[in-house]
């Protein structure tokens, strides 16, 4: 539990005592809640709805949320928290507060009881809210009605003994419940989520008023309790080394550890052969001029395309660059060896903190989820036979406060809006063989008159991601009357939260046929333009 050493530091440098712990029973929504929280100004973190009592104890919340999860309560092998959890909790004076799944462990587990509901209730509906003074609702909420996300099939039908019923659906079934005097509530709906648009409000109200929180928690001691660990980790005479991608995460992560040890770290960053339009240059010169950060540049692109001639197979694709990757790396990390006599021994990742909290897989998958870090992507091809440690100062941050972070950090506004772009680069966006012809340097043309476009109308940062996508089939067309046999391209842009789902983005009329004109004027080769109206399932945002 690696993270929870760096959760400690951080409760203990800022807001100690003053930290809300999720525990997290699967729900879609747990992350949400997190950074909800966070939003607030409080610290907030999560972890395994399974997690031993001493590892929630040592983090001494003041606060524990039990999430909302997909399970039933009367399934075997139902997730839940551990033994003596709520006699603790009582004994520590810690506030407990139920969603969904979480409200009906805390019923079934205090002698309530908790049926398969007669309605099942999902998605909007109205609640009342029936107690004038309660814990759970301010005095502005109290008596009146609100509308909520429900999402549960299961409902409680009797009450453990000391609790009420504070507010009711329509349908009559409990939608919050609290024995406030032994500091237990639950909530049947999601307040977290935009649908409930009191949610926030009675969050609030709950952490602030009831529970005494108080918001303090701020980046900019992130930051410094950050400095503070990383110096004490990386001994005066040590090195420490990063592969910079060019994404914000890689450039946060860096700048952060520059600021901590100065030039004993050393970053890489390397041509792959397979960037976007000028991206070497981009990339490079914001590293050296604006961050100040010390990057060796490694033209390795025709190692990569020679490795990547005649493979179609997009997972073969994807396994070749990590390999090419992984082998440059260790040939950098040598060079260092040899300049400095001494091997580097840390080195710097961007992992944040959804590739490291631990979800919770269904009963009956044979799966346990007790102190089972998700296997971070970027970590797990690195030679064995490298030996670094890992330092990873932004596991415990989301990607928008990666952003705020990395503005503190003066990284150019320009930087941390970039939209992210994937590792195998335009390997992904070239289908099939990516040295066939002239199709990476067709692809970067058009990918960069999109891009340009939308920036010129001013729409990049309403878009979670843009690009082309270079399709190995050519189709007639005619251009200066003259028939022509040339290639096809493919227009894709998302919004999206995180992009694990992803809606299409919807492009004005005039918008479209501007680029479309532009593209097919100025790019040789291309003779018709697509748009990827998919969203995210059933496509994948990527086309490999
Ligand atoms: P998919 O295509 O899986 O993409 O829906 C979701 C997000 O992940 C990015 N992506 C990758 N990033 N290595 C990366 O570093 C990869 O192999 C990779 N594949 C997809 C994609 O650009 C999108 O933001």
């Amino acid at each position: 539990m690696e993270h929870l050493d760096l959760a400690k530091a951080s409760t203990d440098g800022g807001g100690g005592g003053n930290l809300v712990l999720i525990l997290d029973y699967g729900s879609q929504y747990t992350h949400l809640i997190t950074r909800r929280i966070r939003q607030l100004s409080v610290f907030s973190l999560c972890i395994s709805g399974t997690s031993s009592l001493s590892s929630i104890a040592e983090l001494k919340p003041r606060v524990v949320i039990l999430s909302g999860g997909p399970h039933s309560v009367h399934v075997d092998g139902a997730p839940s928290f551990p033994d003596g959890f709520l006699q603790y909790a009582e004994e520590n004076g810690v506030y407990i507060l139920g969603i969904c799944y979480g409200m009906q462990l805390i019923v079934q587990k205090l002698g309530g009881e908790v049926a398969i509901g007669e309605k099942q209730e999902y998605g909007k509906m109205d609640i009342s809210v029936e107690q004038e003074e309660c814990g759970l609702y301010g005095p502005e909420a109290a008596c009146g009605t609100q509308t909520v996300w429900m999402s549960h099939g299961d409902e409680v039908v009797k009450l453990p003994e000391g609790f009420t019923v504070v507010a009711r659906s329509l349908q009559g079934s409990a939608a919050a419940i609290e024995n406030h005097s032994r500091r237990f509530y639950g909530l049947q709906y999601h307040p977290e989520v935009t649908h409930s648009p009191q949610g926030m409000e009675t969050l609030q109200h709950f952490l602030f008023d009831v529970c005494g929180v108080t918001a303090d928690w701020k980046l900019q001691d992130v930051l410094e309790e950050e400095i503070k660990v990383i110096k004490g980790m990386v001994g005066p005479d040590e090195h420490v080394i990063c592969a910079l991608s060019g994404g914000v995460d890689s450039a946060v992560a860096a700048t952060l550890v520059h600021k901590a040890i100065g030039d004993r770290l050393h970053c890489v960053f390397v041509d792959n052969g397979l960037l976007r339009y000028k991206e070497r240059e981009r990339v490079v010169s914001t590293f050296k001029s604006d961050l100040h950060l010390p990057v060796t540049c490694i033209d390795a692109s025709d190692q990569f395309l020679s490795k990547l001639r005649g493979v179609k197979d997009p997972e073969c694709k994807r396994k070749i660059i990590g390999r090419e990757f992984i082998s440059i790396f260790d040939d950098f990390a040598h060079e260092l060896e040899k300049k400095m006599g001494k091997k580097p021994a840390f080195l710097v990742q961007g992992t944040l903190y959804p590739d490291v909290i631990e979800s919770c897989p269904p009963p009956g998958s044979g799966r346990t989820h007790s102190h089972t870090i998700k296997s971070h992507h970027n970590v797990g091809g690195l030679p064995k036979d490298m030996k670094l440690k890992l330092i990873e100062p932004l596991k415990l941050l989301f990607k928008d406060e990666v952003r705020k972070l990395g503005s503190i950090l003066n990284v150019p506004e320009s930087f941390l809006k970039r939209h992210p772009f994937p590792g195998p680069g335009l390997a992904v966006r070239v289908l099939g063989d990516v040295t066939e012809g002239n199709a990476l340097e067709i692809l970067r043309q058009v990918d960069e008159i999109f891009i340009q476009s939308i920036k010129d109308a001013g729409l990049y940062d309403s878009i979670w991601q843009a690009f082309a996508v270079f399709l190995p089939v050519q189709s007639v067309g005619v251009q200066g009357d003259q028939r022509t046999h040339s290639h096809v391209v493919v227009l894709r842009a998302i919004t999206s939260e995180d992009g694990m789902t992803a809606d299409w983005y919807y492009f004005d009329h005039k918008f479209l046929v501007d680029v479309v004109r532009k593209i097919c004027n100025n790019v040789r080769g291309v003779n018709r333009v697509c748009q990827d109206i998919t969203s995210k399932p059933p496509a994948t945002v990527e086309w490999e």
